[in-house]
């Protein structure tokens, strides 16, 4: 049965079809923009183009038309995923992988697939320019496989700069890095490799600038699971750099540290808005089987997650936190004290000062449990999951406080200020949510939001 109730207020989402990586994230002319890789006809198509939506408060979504259709031969089968770049003209500029698989008995990886980049320009962020190819896989370094793709450009020392992800000859990550003058004509600058071999591929790297330090974000695919950490098919981290991305050739894959724990998180990508915040959205989704995020006759699958404002720790790691805007949606604070009963599932909750083991559970069927220094999610039906069951992760100290976004479908759980986070949809099939705290802390309370 479909719940209207499980369409997130606060999370991007197509009314139809399906979505996958956020592209193109940025303050434009007034607006945030998400662009995102979307499926119009899913689930009969899985051809790729850019979905967009608009926001002025990074909370409420408006979905536009689809942004970028494939119409050229270069894109013919995807529009892939890209960045925007602002240039001090006031253009926005995107950058795409236009990506072309070839019919036919290929491996796809060495022959039979093209990964071309191009260049469409708007004046408003409303109507895009002819599309303009910029790269071809013979412009890449001749160690490359013929996966390279997702770029991410930005300006530095009066330079373009722009990151690649690729799967290097012998089934190593690696991230490329180009440098132009006028966005136009790139010139490969360098190639950055792990010490030791990090999966086959890195997908979507990106950059970022914290108190001084630069960040590279990447999606390496094919790192082994582990126990407590790593669960998914493929993994979304980061790195943060002792230099500059643009002067590294040598990644120690051994600081790289995930950015969310949950089963719905991949993909993220980083930009800077007018007031200077960094901001992360990721994909709230997953490609692993099995875990269906649009239970029977949901026409959409799949959404961001919130924007996330992003902070140097000082353990050298990332610390994540909801936008302060979301706090302006708070209704009345309640004292969470046993179970409260709300009537929407739409909610924020604080536990300040955990100090035992103990668990919030949401609806009797979705238990976020501390013990220790673990954190275990479960669900008690499999169908409230949605294919999802259990999971337990290492936390790097027992947790003293957490957070916890619901916004209908989607849940989000930040531990200690977002040095920890985890994300994960649930289908919920009561009307009211209710929440029972059986974790001793000092203070707990939770707010009702207003959509
Ligand atoms: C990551 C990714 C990207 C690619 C896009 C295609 O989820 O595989 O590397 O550009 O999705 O939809």
């Amino acid at each position: 049965m479909i719940h209207p109730e499980w369409r997130p207020a606060f999370h991007a989402a197509p009314a139809q079809g399906w979505l996958n990586d956020p592209n193109g994230l940025c303050f434009f002319k007034g607006s945030y923009h998400a662009f995102y890789q979307y499926t119009r006809d899913w689930p009969a198509s899985n051809l790729r183009s850019w979905g967009h939506a608009v926001s002025e408060d990074l909370l409420a979504w408006r979905e536009l038309p689809a942004a970028l259709d494939p119409s050229i031969p270069e894109d013919r089968t995807g529009v892939y995923s890209g960045c925007a770049w602002i240039s001090p003209e006031g253009r926005m500029n995107l950058y795409y992988t236009g990506n072309v698989i070839y019919e036919g008995g290929y491996d796809r990886i060495h022959e039979g697939r093209e990964a071309n980049g191009i260049l469409v320009v708007s004046e408003d962020g409303l109507v895009f320019s002819e599309k303009r190819v910029l790269l071809r896989n013979a412009d890449y370094p001749g160690t490359c496989t013929l996966h390279v793709r997702d770029p991410k450009v930005w300006e530095h020392d009066g330079s373009l700069w722009m990151v690649l992800g690729a799967r290097e000859q012998g089934d190593r990550g690696q991230a490329l890095v180009f440098r132009s003058d006028d966005g136009i004509s790139w010139k490969h600058h360098r190639t950055i490799r792990s010490r030791e071999p990090f999966g086959y591929m890195w997908e979507c790297p990106n950059v970022g600038v914290l108190a001084g330090r630069e960040f590279i974000a990447l999606c390496p695919q094919g790192l082994p699971s582990e126990e407590l950490r790593r669960h998914n098919h493929w993994h979304a981290g980061y790195v943060v750099l002792d230099g500059r991305v643009i002067d590294t050739d040598t990644l120690d894959e051994t600081r790289f540290r995930e950015w969310d724990f949950g089963w719905d998180f991949y993909a993220p990508q980083i930009f800077t808005d007018e007031r200077g915040r960094t901001i992360l959205i990721g994909w709230m989704g997953t490609f692993d089987k099995g875990r269906t995020s649009a239970p029977d006759g949901l026409p959409w699958c799949h959404c961001l997650t919130l924007a996330r404002e992003l902070a140097l720790a000082d353990d050298g790691g990332i610390l994540q936190r909801p936008v302060c805007e979301l706090e302006s949606k708070r209704g009345a604070a309640l004292a969470l004290d046993g179970t409260r009963v709300l009537a929407d599932h739409l909610a924020d909750i604080e536990l300040v000062g955990m100090d035992a083991a103990g668990a919030l559970v949401l609806d009797g069927s979705l238990a976020i449990s501390f013990e220790g220094d673990l954190l275990s999610v479960s669900f008690s039906h499999p169908d409230v999951g949605a294919g999802r069951v259990s999971r337990t992760v290492k936390l790097p100290a027992p947790a003293r406080d957490a957070r916890v976004v619901i916004d209908r479908s989607c849940v989000e759980i930040y531990l200690d200020g977002g040095e920890t986070v985890f994300s994960t949809r649930w289908f919920p099939v009561a009307g009211e949510l209710s929440v029972a705290l059986s974790v001793p802390c000092t203070r707990a309370t939770v707010w009702p939001l207003e959509a």
